[in-house]
C-alpha cells in the first residue's frame, strides 16, 4: 500500500472501518471569499483542500463564504484532490447556516473547528445528517484548551476520519505566547497525535504562518513526523510541496531499514535478538519502526 502512514499496530480501539483512512500529507486552505485563490489550490498538488468559511473569512461576508462553498466545491474536486469545507465551530452564530447551505455531495469531508466534546461531534454528525449529507467524514479540529485536554474523547466518535491540532487558536485559548521554537505546544501536539493513534485516525499537524520561511516549515515536518503526526495543514502553495514530500521517508531512510532488517532477519535466524547495527543496537522496536518505513514507501519488507 502507498499511504504515507506508518502501518498500525493491530491493537485498535475501534473496528477498522471499511474505509482507508484518508492520505492527507498536505491539507491546503483558503479563504471562501477569494475565489480566485480557490482555483488555483487543485494544481498545487495537494492531498485535500478546504474551502475555509470559518477564520479566513470575515463576520460579515459569511453568506458568502458558504455560497462561494457549496458553488465552487464540485468544480475543484478531482481525481487526487479531496475538498473540504471548513464550517464555523458548533456554538457559533454560522454553525447551522453552514452545514444547511454550504455544503455539497462533492466533499470528501467537512472540517470542524475548535471540536471539544463526543457531544459536539455528536451534534456535528446529526446536523450533517439533517441536512442530507449522512455519508459525509469529519475531520476535527483540535485546537482549545478543552478540545486538546479531552481529544481522546472527541476522536472516539466513529464519524471522524482525521483530526488537525491548531496551535494558533489553542495557545491563544490559553492565553499563552506563540513561539518559533514550539516549546509551548509540544505537550498539546503530542496529546493530539497520541489521541489520533488510539482513534486510528491520521493526524495533521499545525500551521506555519511564517509562509516565506521554508526551514521553518521543513523542521516543523521533521519534529511533527517524528511524533506521529501524517501531514501538516498549508496555506500557501509552497508549503504543499514540502509537506507532500516530508511525510514519506527519504531514500536514504528506506535503504537504511532493508540494510538494519537484513542484519536482524540475519541474527535473528541464528537465535539472536538484540544486535550491534551500525554502531547502534538495534532489537525489535528498531525493526518494526524499519519495516513501517518500507510499509510507507510500499515497499515489503520480506
Ligand atoms: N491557495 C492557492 N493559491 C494560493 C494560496 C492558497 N492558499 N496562497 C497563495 N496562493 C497563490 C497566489 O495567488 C499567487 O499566485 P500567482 O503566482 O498566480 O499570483 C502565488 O500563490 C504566490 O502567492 P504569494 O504572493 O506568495 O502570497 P499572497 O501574498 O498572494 O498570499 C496569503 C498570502 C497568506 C494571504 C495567502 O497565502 C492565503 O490567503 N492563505 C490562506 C489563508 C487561510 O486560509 N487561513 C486560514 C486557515 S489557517
Ligand atoms: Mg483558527
Amino acid at each position: 500500500m502507498s499511504h504515507a502512514r506508518p502501518t498500525r499496530p493491530t491493537h485498535q480501539t475501534r473496528p477498522a472501518s471499511p474505509d482507508a483512512p484518508p492520505r492527507l500529507r498536505s491539507l491546503l486552505f483558503a479563504p471562501a471569499v477569494r475565489p480566485e485563490l480557490l482555483a488555483k489550490m487543485p494544481a498545487t498538488g495537494a492531498d485535500g483542500i478546504v474551502i475555509d468559511c470559518e477564520d479566513a473569512t470575515p463576520p460579515n461576508a459569511k453568506a458568502e463564504g458558504r455560497a462561494n462553498a457549496a458553488r465552487l466545491a464540485p468544480e475543484l474536486a478531482g481525481p487526487g484532490c479531496a475538498v473540504y469545507v471548513r464550517v464555523n465551530a458548533v456554538p457559533s452564530e454560522w454553525f447551522a447556516d453552514d452545514v444547511a447551505q454550504g455544503l455539497c455531495d462533492a466533499l470528501a469531508g467537512v472540517v470542524v473547528p475548535k471540536l471539544e466534546s463526543l457531544d459536539q461531534a455528536g451534534r456535528v454528525a446529526d446536523a450533517l445528517d439533517a441536512a442530507g449529507h449522512a455519508a459525509l467524514p469529519i475531520l476535527a479540529g483540535l485546537e482549545t484548551a478543552l478540545g486538546v485536554a479531552d481529544a481522546r474523547a472527541v476522536l472516539g466518535h466513529p464519524r471522524i476520519h482525521a483530526a488537525y491540532f491548531g496551535a494558533e487558536d489553542f495557545i491563544a485559548d490559553m492565553g499563552g505566547v506563540r513561539t518559533a521554537q514550539n516549546q509551548e505546544v509540544l505537550y498539546a501536539r503530542s496529546q493530539v497525535a497520541l489521541a489520533g493513534r488510539l482513534a486510528g485516525v491520521p493526524v495533521l499537524d499545525q500551521v506555519v504562518t511564517d509562509f516565506r520561511n521554508d526551514l521553518a516549515f521543513e523542521a516543523e515536518v521533521r519534529d511533527a513526523r517524528a511524533l506521529g503526526y501524517a501531514g501538516k495543514l498549508c496555506i500557501h502553495p509552497k508549503q504543499v510541496a514540502l509537506a507532500n514530500a516530508g511525510f514519506v521517508p527519504s531514500d536514504e531512510e528506506v535503504e537504511q531499514a532493508r540494510r538494519l532488517l537484513a542484519a536482524y532477519e540475519e541474527a535473528s535466524a541464528r537465535g539472536v535478538a538484540a544486535i550491534s547495527f551500525e554502531g547502534q543496537m538495534v532489537d525489535e522496536p528498531l525493526a518494526a519502526r524499519a519495516r513501517q518505513t518500507l510499509a510507507a514507501r510500499g515497499e515489503e519488507s520480506r
